[in-house]
């Protein structure tokens, strides 16, 4: 089938979700991806930031080739090993005690939200609290419960009546959440880096002061890590920056090395409020996803990832600072680790399809914020072609 025939037959079927696509691609392998037409291109957004360590990595390929071999589902009535392998890795890497497995960000986040509705719903015989407070120009997820959480009009706009419970605050404003707590507030939700706001970072004095409002308020603090946890930001979590613990975090993007895999992590006293029958996820911590995700998890820390998405993150975010130097229409370089990118004076959709078309993907989020997430496994060269292919568009 032709790039062409896939178009029209997704455009005469499927709901017009995401508009025009850039290329149709039938294979992938490391840091790159290849069109029907055989282009190359390098692949510097792995995906919205989920093929955190390349397309088809041999390992994952391997995981998920001998678990589907094996049992592909049971549903959560059953018992599987990787599903309970991987839970033990992450609550031994991490702030958390327990794990809730489910299958996309939005979900990890609902968990997230039910959960603290749980925390504070007065079974304990303490009053009822369930307003949970975030951050305008955050973003987590398009369900109804995430899209609500979610501090942006313009994703909002047309669902209305919202979920009642959510508070929308400045970023980097401790003022504002501590105006905002009241005596119905159970938490404050938060990414540590705002992905889909165009990579702003939560400053070191803002976190600790956030967890220092949660201790003295008595609320629980989450971070949505769906798209900066597992090494995209140069440590393993991305709260681990700031020398505090979270509640509850959330993880979905990269986990199942691109097959759908989410998760909800939170501490004993949190996560004990989920009995059987509170949560559940038909699909959540399916084996085969499951599989990949231990693969992805031994890659991120045997090749040692982390370490280097720091390193290699300075770098692009250099290479860019040179091109806000250079260039008056970017007005600024922003974000941590390989989660970069640069701010333009005007929209960047044209921009982003030019450099696709020149064989480089990168992704145009909050109208003017041109972003680049590549896999962990990406090179110096590839930074510098990819940044070339974005000067040449720009100039
Ligand atoms: C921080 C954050 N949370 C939640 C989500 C929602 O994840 P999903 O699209 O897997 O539902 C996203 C997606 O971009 C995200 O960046």
């Amino acid at each position: 089938m032709s790039g062409g025939e896939m178009a029209e037959l997704a455009g005469s079927f499927m709901m017009n979700t995401y508009g025009e696509r850039a290329a149709a691609f039938v294979r992938g392998k490391g840091t790159r991806v290849w069109d029907v037409d055989g282009k190359e291109y390098l692949d510097m957004m792995s995906g919205i930031g989920v093929s955190i360590i390349g397309h088809c990595h041999p390992r994952v390929v391997e995981a998920i080739k001998r678990q589907a071999q094996e049992l592909i589902h049971v549903s959560n009535l059953y018992y599987t090993q990787p599903q309970a392998e991987l839970a033990k890795l992450l609550v031994e890497n991490s702030f958390a005690d327990r794990v809730f497995f489910c299958n996309s960000g939005a979900e990890a986040n609902e968990a997230a939200i039910k959960l603290s509705r749980k925390f504070g719903s007065g079974d304990d015989g303490k009053p009822r609290r369930y307003e949970i407070i975030t951050m305008e120009k955050s973003f987590h997820g398009r369900t109804m419960a995430t899209l609500s959480a979610t501090g942006q009009e313009r994703i909002r706009a047309g669902f209305g009546p919202l979920l009642s419970g959510f508070g929308y605050v400045p970023f980097n404003d401790l003022e504002a959440v501590e105006e905002a707590v009241g005596d119905e507030t159970i938490a404050v939700m938060v990414e540590p880096v705002q992905g889909e706001g165009g990579d702003r970072i939560s400053n070191e004095e803002y976190m600790r002061g956030l967890r220092k409002i949660c201790d003295e308020r008595n609320l629980l603090l989450i971070v949505d890590e769906v798209q900066c946890g597992l090494g995209r930001t140069g440590k393993l979590f991305a709260y681990e920056h700031y020398g505090i613990k979270p509640d509850i975090m959330t993880l979905a993007k990269p986990l199942g090395g691109g097959l759908p895999l989410g998760a909800a992590l939170a501490t004993e006293e949190v996560a004990r409020v989920f009995q059987p029958g509170t949560h559940a996820s038909t699909f959540g911590g399916n084996p085969v996803a499951c599989a990949a995700g231990i693969a992805v998890f031994q890659v991120i820390c045997e090749e040692k990832l982390v370490e280097r998405a720091g390193v290699l993150g300075n770098y692009l975010f250099e290479k860019l600072c040179r091109l806000r130097d250079k260039y008056e229409q970017v007005v600024d370089v922003r974000g941590k680790g390989l989660m970069v990118g640069i701010e333009l004076s005007s929209p960047c959709k044209k921009i982003v399809k030019e450099c696709a078309g020149r064989g480089v993907l990168l992704n145009c989020t909050a109208e003017t914020f041109i972003r680049f997430l590549p896999p962990l496994i990406v090179t110096e060269e590839e930074i510098d072609t990819g940044v070339g292919v974005l000067e040449q568009v720009l100039s």
